[in-house]
């Protein structure tokens, strides 16, 4: 598959129209909040006060950034770099990656919105994803320009590992369970993927995403933002509200399985990229979600007569199914697990 080479934003061309979204999909750029933002939690805090901060984060946002989160920043840096060097490399260099099929564990595209009664929308993006753990299953797929590129995931994948844990074990905290229970209803063997995007300039961010409005599907996500440039939006009281990036911070988020998990209390929020005309943007998200073989359902210790299940139980591999039975409409593949009240 050959991938679509972007347009410069100097470039005086109208956008190409497979980029354009219908008027009532756009960005709408001056109505966004600069005001609020979500929480920023300092991982330095004391274990209570903590697990109090990011359960309340989880209810009201679904989203949060971390500092001193002792993941070093030299090797966020020297990924963030490989990352950006793959993007830069020349098109047929890269398209050896390059597929629609997503079946695929290594794969290298662009996302798109199918919108009833029309043509597919492009998002002003260029997607390139694989495992980040077990290292050893993929180590070989991975690209092998920049040269660092392998070393650099193996080392961060690492210190997301720990990550993941942590974070794992305080929502379950901040639900008032035991520190391991979300870690065990994902499962012994979860499908930890890494997600890098790549946003070039765009000549007129009004028309076009960067990402569509989303959910992510799996249970928590760890961003990092490259610094000095923003795009992340999320929505908040139906506003859309930026996430600039804060120093040496990630951006963490619940998806999709920990709102079912919780029952509804911790909330997989709508979140969007929007581009800019200025720089380029990479960002990098590592997603930890259930095993394929997880059964995913709220959790008996969060179901009472006031609050009676809103999910039925699920394999989590049907939960993909459905999902990328949606693909490219704003997907809604937790609802089709609803129980009618
Ligand atoms: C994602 C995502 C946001 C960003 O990869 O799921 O929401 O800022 N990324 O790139
Ligand atoms: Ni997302």
């Amino acid at each position: 598959m050959e991938m679509k080479s972007f347009q410069m934003a100097n470039d005086n061309k109208p956008i190409s129209p497979n980029f354009i979204l219908p008027e009532d999909k756009r960005p709408q750029l001056s109505q966004i909040s600069s005001l609020a933002s979500v929480p920023v939690i300092d991982f330095n805090d004391g274990p209570s006060a903590l697990v109090q901060k990011i359960s309340q984060a989880c209810e009201e946002y679904g989203f949060f950034q971390i500092i001193n989160h002792g993941v070093p920043e030299e090797l966020c840096a020297k990924t963030m770099a490989a990352i950006t060097q793959f993007f830069g490399l020349p098109p047929e260099e890269r398209a050896e990656f390059s597929t629609q099929d997503h079946t695929k564990r290594v794969k290298l595209f662009n996302y798109f919105l199918k919108l009833e009664g029309q043509e597919k929308v492009s998002m002003w993006s260029e997607t390139f994803s694989h495992p980040w753990h077990p290292a050893d299953d993929f180590t070989h797929f991975l690209p092998k320009n920049p040269p660092n590129y392998g070393e650099a995931f193996a080392e961060y994948a690492k210190e997301m590992g720990g990550l993941m844990n942590r974070l794992l074990s305080l929502i379950s905290q901040g639900l008032g369970l035991e520190k391991d229970c979300l870690r065990k209803r994902l499962g012994d063997t979860p499908r930890l993927n890494a997600q890098s995007n790549f946003y070039p300039p765009c000549p007129d961010p009004e028309l076009t995403l960067g990402l569509a409005v989303h959910t992510d599907l799996g249970a928590v996500t760890v961003l990092r933002q490259a610094e000095g440039v923003s795009g992340l939006q999320v929505i908040k009281d139906g506003k859309w509200v930026a996430v600039d990036p804060v120093p040496n911070a990630f951006v963490i988020n619940l998806g999709d399985q920990i709102q079912v998990l919780s029952n509804g209390r911790f909330k997989s929020v709508h979140h969007r990229a929007v581009t800019n005309k200025a720089q380029p943007r990479v960002s990098l998200a590592m997603f930890y979600a259930p095993d394929m073989d997880a059964v995913i359902g709220p959790i008996e210790d969060l179901i009472d007569e006031e609050h009676p299940p809103t999910y039925r139980n699920y394999r989590y591999a049907e939960f993909l199914e459905e999902f990328y039975r949606q693909e490219g409409t704003r997907r809604m593949a937790k609802e089709a697990f609803l129980l009618s009240q």
